[in-house]
């Protein structure tokens, strides 16, 4: 990756009346500016303050960029609409992974090596058994692809493009093949091989609906869903699980190992455990006349209730996903025949939530988690799956992210400081003295 990042201006930052020290100001593409302050401990013995990374980019990147303002989402320039709309996922994960999409040649050979790699080794299901036949399947995937390490260890991936061209089609290649088995697992049937045929989507449906007993068809239109739904989550730019992937990689370890950080990462409900929170919360709402209710509780600053699939860290305006993942909520549903009585409580609360004060203040819109529960559940996943839908997704973003950082000839190992709170120097004291 060559580095593209410029330089437009100066900033001169004067601490405490010390001498100005001026720092470079730097723009990417789109024009957004940041002071580039790596040498500011260098120059003024002073670090910047920032949990949560709320006002800090910790890298260069040339593959998603996000709006939050004006709610736009682009992969490598395409606006996420487009691609849902008329792409596939294989071609998005091409287009993620080299930065152009590719023509029909580049495409075929791209499918065809995927396809080559969806097989597990078999002593793979060693580690299925382990685990207790109920555990989350998030467990099960952060545990298994973390395991994929152990059979694919190649120092090779931080300097050799062979190797790490390898890793990157092997993970987006077994990871719905390892999601699948998961959910099989879970539930108690026996594993689905895959069948290379299909569509990357279509192969993953049919791991984890077919059973051996009886021959099993794609429906097209829930194939169409759930190639859109990997296509909406494949990438997010510098979130939480995607900067533990760098950072983790960011020590030269092994990419399944990576990948494996990531997942736990997207475990929790505050990223992709949100569509999980948000269905059940629609659940637990039940009906449309106990909204004011729960619009009241998140309203309340001493109640730790929120409004689940609402809010997001960058976006203050409509996430462009939910958009998409709104429409195709109703597509599915419409195709099926689901009357779901959930999303008539959920269609309620975005009205309601759209138009309450407090929610338009601080920008809280529904997220694309909001829906893709919802969406999901009508496909026949159970609940804890979802979040494992969302990994099998995020892979190939997370992947593409890996890449373009050991790409980066700026690139260092991640190391953040810390502002020590902690008790001051003093001596050991014996225990019988204490
Ligand atoms: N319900 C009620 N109030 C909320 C909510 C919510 N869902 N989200 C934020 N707020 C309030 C919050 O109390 C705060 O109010 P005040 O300024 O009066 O203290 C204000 O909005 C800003 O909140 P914040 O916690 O500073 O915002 P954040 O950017 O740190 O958090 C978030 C973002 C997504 C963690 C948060 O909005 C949230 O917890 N949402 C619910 C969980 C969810 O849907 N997560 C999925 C995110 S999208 C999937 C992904 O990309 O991973």
């Amino acid at each position: 990756m060559e580095n593209k990042v410029k330089q437009t201006g100066t900033s001169t930052i004067s601490i405490d009346g010390a001498e100005p020290v001026e720092f470079p100001v730097l723009s990417g593409s789109m024009g957004q500016p940041a002071i580039d302050v790596r040498a500011l401990s260098k120059h003024t013995g002073h670090f910047t303050f920032d949990p949560g990374y709320t006002s800090t980019c910790s890298t260069e990147s040339q593959i998603t960029f996000i709006d939050g303002a004006k709610g736009q989402l682009l992969y490598r320039g395409y606006p996420i609409e487009q691609l849902a709309e008329k792409s596939t996922f294989l071609e998005v994960a091409y287009l993620l992974i080299n930065g152009e999409l590719p023509n029909k040649t580049e495409y075929k050979s791209f499918s065809d090596t995927i396809t080559n790699h969806t097989m597990l080794h078999d002593q793979i299901e060693s580690f299925f058994h382990g685990f207790r036949r109920d555990s989350h399947p998030m467990a099960m995937l952060t545990g298994t692809v973390g395991a994929l390490s152990g059979f694919y260890h190649d120092d090779q991936h931080t300097t050799e493009d062979e190797a790490r061209n390898l890793a990157i089609h092997r993970i987006i290649a077994k990871i719905p093949t390892l999601a699948a088995r998961c959910y099989k697992y879970r539930i108690g049937q026996p594993h689905v091989y895959p069948q290379n045929d299909l569509s990357y989507a279509g192969n993953f449906l049919r791991m984890c609906f077919a059973v051996p007993a009886e021959p099993y068809e794609v429906n097209p239109v829930i194939e169409k869903a759930m190639d859109k739904i990997f296509i909406l989550h494949a990438d997010h730019e510098q979130n939480a699980s995607t900067s533990t992937v760098r950072l983790a990689g960011s020590s030269g370890a092994n990419p399944y190992a990576c990948i494996a950080a990531g997942t736990a990462c997207l475990w929790g409900p505050s990223h992709g455990g949100a569509n999980e929170a948000a269905l059940n919360m629609l659940g637990e709402i039940g009906t449309v006349d106990r909204i004011p209710e729960f619009i009241a509780r998140a309203k309340d600053k001493s109640d730790p209730f929120r409004l689940m699939g609402f809010g997001h860290r960058v976006y203050k305006s409509m996430d462009p996903r939910a958009t998409v993942m709104r429409k195709t909520t109703h597509e599915v549903l419409g195709e099926l025949g689901i009357t779901n009585p959930v999303l008539e409580v959920a269609m309620e609360l975005e009205k309601i939530a759209t138009n309450e004060d407090y929610f338009v203040k601080r920008g809280l819109y529904p997220n694309v988690d909001f829906y893709s529960g919802i969406v999901l559940s009508a496909l026949g996943f159970p609940t804890d799956m979802f979040t494992v839908l969302f990994a099998l997704a995020r892979t190939t973003g997370w992947i593409s992210q890996w890449n373009e950082m050991l790409e980066d000839p700026s690139q260092r190992i991640g190391r953040p400081r810390q502002l020590y709170t902690g008790a001051p120097e003093r001596d050991y004291v014996s225990i019988g003295e204490r």
